[in-house]
């Protein structure tokens, strides 16, 4: 057995006990890889900012219901990662990608941006405005996201929506068998309302395996 993995198992232990706070963690379970699907832009769309609930030029906003989606971008030891740039794409509220490939285009919500872009500030908080993502043929609803770290690689996974009934029937969620890794792209939604009227809220910190 590794030594890492010796340290897992005791600090599992000690959570057991209230002894292991966010002070005294261990190693932290990576953020689990995931396909990343057919439709990551063939191209970056002009408009490609944090905000995907609205589309420069567009008259109106996004339909479906608004998600504040944020977290940290940490390495396993908790450490912001400051060079990554997060990625996410999702399809509308129609169930549509914004992709040349992607079925149904006719239905695509103008007002929707799909694919969205920033960078984490110092203490490695991303903060994305969305949709709630909603089912499509075969898949429960996910967000992709990809982080990128110049140097080291890029990791790409699927964010789902915690207790959503759909999530059992996935081929792509229950492929990720571990526990601790499907918490890991969890999105336990909360009320946003404090941050905007009839908004949903989640946080998932974006875990690399460094
Ligand atoms: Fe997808």
């Amino acid at each position: 057995m590794s030594a890492s993995l010796d340290r897992r198992r005791l600090v599992a232990g000690l959570a057991g006990f209230g002894l292991a706070g966010p002070a005294a963690a261990g190693p932290l379970v990576p953020t689990p890889g995931q396909t990343e699907g057919p439709f990551y832009p063939v191209t970056i769309p002009a408009d490609h900012d944090h905000d995907l609930m609205r589309v420069e030029g567009a008259a109106a906003r996004a339909m479906g219901t608004v998600l504040h989606l944020e977290g940290r971008v940490v390495d396993r030891w908790g450490r912001p990662v400051r060079e990554a740039l997060v990625e996410i794409w999702q399809c509308d509220a129609h169930g549509v990608y914004r992709h040349p490939r992607a079925p149904l285009q006719e239905m695509a919500d103008p007002g929707f941006q799909g694919y969205g872009r920033t960078l984490p500030g110092p203490d490695g908080v991303y903060r994305f405005r969305t949709i709630r993502p909603v089912p499509y043929p075969g898949r429960t609803p996910h967000i992709h996201v990809a982080v990128v770290v110049p140097g080291t690689g890029r990791l790409v996974s699927q964010l789902y929506v915690e207790g959503e009934p759909l999530n059992e029937r996935d081929p792509l969620f229950r492929a990720i068998r571990d526990p601790a890794a499907r918490e890991r792209v969890l999105m336990r939604l909360e009320d946003g309302s404090a941050i905007e009227p009839e908004a949903l809220a989640t946080r998932v910190d974006l875990v690399l395996d460094l």
